[in-house]
């Protein structure tokens, strides 16, 4: 499946650790040129650093997805170092999840900001491109919480089921355009997403939760792969997984 990989331009928000490093790790492995994007930079640096210590070829850009100057220079880097743009995967994002009623106001606007407008400003940097050059692919990272809404989660959920509406709005529209979309929506896995979670009695019950049923972030890695990797005329629009046993 690897075929439609070598060589393409993938740009990833998030690469700082979690889903975001995986992915950069498989397709820098199958032989896609990576643009790292996170706030991290060290981390991302350093993830760059090794990736082309194996051979491959990686770009750090350190980037605040809420800041939309920012999502376009990164996107910009990868078209200025590399020539083109074939994938974004607008991956960064937060979790601190909590009952409405302890009224994390705070919280809210920050997971509005990343899991919501994030996307839309990867969006905003990608697309004029992909437009441009006929071709390209935009993935976007939902969540099983995209999908369920469960007591405690309902901001969380509610950005989540945000980027699966978006995602679906924009596959119609960017027919036109011959680019393809995918929202990826996982269950738990291994990240260190629960710390973003700032209620003690919340993200106690998170831990507890991940620590038992999360999956390796490989798992996610293998669904970008598989979607991108698909011969062009090809288009996986949505996938759901989960832990084997995870129920909700
Ligand atoms: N793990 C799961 O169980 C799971 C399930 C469903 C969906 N997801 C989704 O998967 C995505 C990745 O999360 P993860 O599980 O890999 O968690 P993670 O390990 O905490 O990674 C989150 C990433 O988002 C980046 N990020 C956060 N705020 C940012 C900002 N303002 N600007 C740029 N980057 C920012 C972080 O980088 P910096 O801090 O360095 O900026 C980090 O690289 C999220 O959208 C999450 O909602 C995860």
């Amino acid at each position: 499946m690897s075929d439609n990989i070598e060589g393409k331009v993938v740009v990833i928000t998030g690469a700082s650790s979690g889903l975001g490093e995986a992915s950069a790790r498989l397709l820098s492995a199958d032989g896609a040129r990576v643009v790292l994007g996170a706030r991290r930079h060290d981390r991302i640096e350093a993830l760059a650093g090794e990736l082309t210590g194996k051979g491959g070829k990686a770009i750090a850009v350190t980037t605040d997805v809420t800041a939309c100057e920012e999502v376009k220079k990164l996107v910009d880097a990868a078209v200025q170092t590399y020539g083109r743009i074939d994938v974004i995967i607008n991956n960064a994002g937060l979790m601190p999840q909590s009952p409405l009623e302890r009224l994390r106001i705070d919280e809210w606007d920050r997971m509005i900001d990343v899991n919501i407008k994030g996307v839309l400003y990867g969006i905003v940097a990608a697309l004029p491109y992909m437009k441009q050059q006929k071709a390209g692919h935009i993935i976007n990272v939902s969540s099983a919480a995209g999908h369920k809404v469960r007591a405690g989660g309902a901001v969380y959920a509610a950005t989540k089921h945000a980027v699966l509406a978006l995602s679906e709005g924009l596959r119609q529209e960017v027919k036109p355009y011959n680019i393809r979309t995918t929202v990826i929506s996982p269950g738990a896995v291994a990240t260190e997403l629960p710390n973003s979670i700032t209620e003690p009695d919340v993200a106690a019950g998170f831990h507890k939760f991940y620590e038992e049923f999360a999956i390796p972030a490989d798992s996610f890695a293998r669904a970008v792969a598989f979607a991108i990797g698909q011969p062009n005329d090809v288009d996986i629009n949505e996938i759901l997984f989960r832990p084997t046993r995870q129920e909700l």
